[in-house]
C-alpha cells in the first residue's frame, strides 16, 4: 500500500503525520517506509534521532534527479506501506507520488485564511490529475492542529465541507488536536504512540486504524 501525504501549504503536518502514521504500523509489526520527497529533509532527520530499538521505520529520500515513480515501485515490493512525504509544492514528484499512491492524505490546519486557499489550489489541480490520467486518486482531509475552543476552528470545518462535496474528497473522521507531544516526539525521533501523552497517542491511533479501514475496502473493491 502507498500513501501520499501531500499539500500545497507548508507547515501543515505533512511530515508529522507521515512520521506518526509509520510508527503507528511499525509497532502493529508492519513493513513500513517513509520516502521524504522533500528537499528540507525533515524527515531525514527526524529519523537520525531515532533509537535503533525502537520498531523499524526505514526512510529514503529521492535524489535531486531522481525518479521517484521507480523508487515508489521498488520499495512496493519490499514493504507493505510505503508512505510519501511531500514537499509543499507543485513538482513533478508531487504529480508522480500522487498518482502512484493508493490515495492520498491532505493535512489541512483549520487556521483560516491562506489554508483554505492553498487548499482549493491544490484540490484543482487533483482534478486536472484525475482527468489527465483518467483515474479516481482517492485522496482524503485529515484535520491537524485543531483546537476546539477556537471559534475560526469550527468554522473552518463548515467550509471545508463544501470541498468534501465538490472535489469528493471526503474528510476523515479522526481529528488531530493541536499538542505540543507532537514536536517533542519528532524532536526525539519517536512518535506521539512512544510518547507520554495518552490523548495523542489514541488520535494516532485512531487515524491508522481509519486509513487501515479504508485501505481494506479500496483493496476488496479492487479484488
Ligand atoms: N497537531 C499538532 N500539534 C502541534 N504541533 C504540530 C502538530 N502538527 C504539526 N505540528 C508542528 O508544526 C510544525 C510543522 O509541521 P510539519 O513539519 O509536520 O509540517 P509540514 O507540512 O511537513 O511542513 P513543510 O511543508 O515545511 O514540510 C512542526 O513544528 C510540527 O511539530
Ligand atoms: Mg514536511
Amino acid at each position: 500500500m502507498v500513501i501520499t501525504v501531500i499539500s500545497f501549504k507548508g507547515g501543515v503536518g505533512k511530515s508529522t503525520i507521515s512520521q506518526n502514521l509509520a510508527v503507528a504500523f511499525a509497532h502493529q509489526g508492519k513493513e513500513v517506509c517513509i520516502i521524504d520527497a522533500d528537499k528540507n529533509q525533515s524527515t531525514s532527520m527526524w529519523y537520525r534521532f531515532r533509537q535503533e530499538d525502537y520498531p523499524k521505520v526505514t526512510v529514503f529520500h529521492v535524489p535531486e534527479k531522481g525518479d521517484i515513480a521507480k523508487t515508489i515501485n521498488d520499495l512496493e515490493e519490499k514493504y507493505e506501506i510505503v508512505i510519501v512525504d511531500c514537499p509543499p509544492a507543485i513538482e513533478g514528484i508531487t504529480n508522480f507520488a500522487v498518482a502512484k499512491s493508493d490515495f492520498s492524505l491532505i493535512p489541512v490546519a483549520t487556521t483560516g485564511g491562506s489554508d483554505i486557499w492553498a487548499t482549493e489550489s491544490f484540490l484543482e489541480h487533483l482534478n486536472l490529475l484525475r482527468t489527465r490520467l483518467n483515474a479516481p486518486l482517492p485522496a482524503f482531509f485529515v484535520i491537524n492542529r485543531f483546537e476546539k475552543n477556537v471559534n475560526m476552528h469550527k468554522a473552518y470545518l463548515e467550509a471545508l465541507d463544501q470541498y468534501v462535496k465538490a472535489y469528493e474528497v471526503p474528510r476523515l473522521e479522526t481529528i488531530l488536536s493541536k499538542r505540543t507531544a507532537y514536536g517533542e516526539a519528532n524532536t526525539n525521533g519517536c512518535g506521539v504512540v512512544e510518547w507520554d501523552n495518552p490523548d495523542a497517542k489514541a488520535e494516532i491511533e485512531e487515524l491508522a486504524a481509519e486509513v487501515q479501514t479504508f485501505a481494506q475496502k479500496l483493496f476488496a473493491n479492487h479484488s
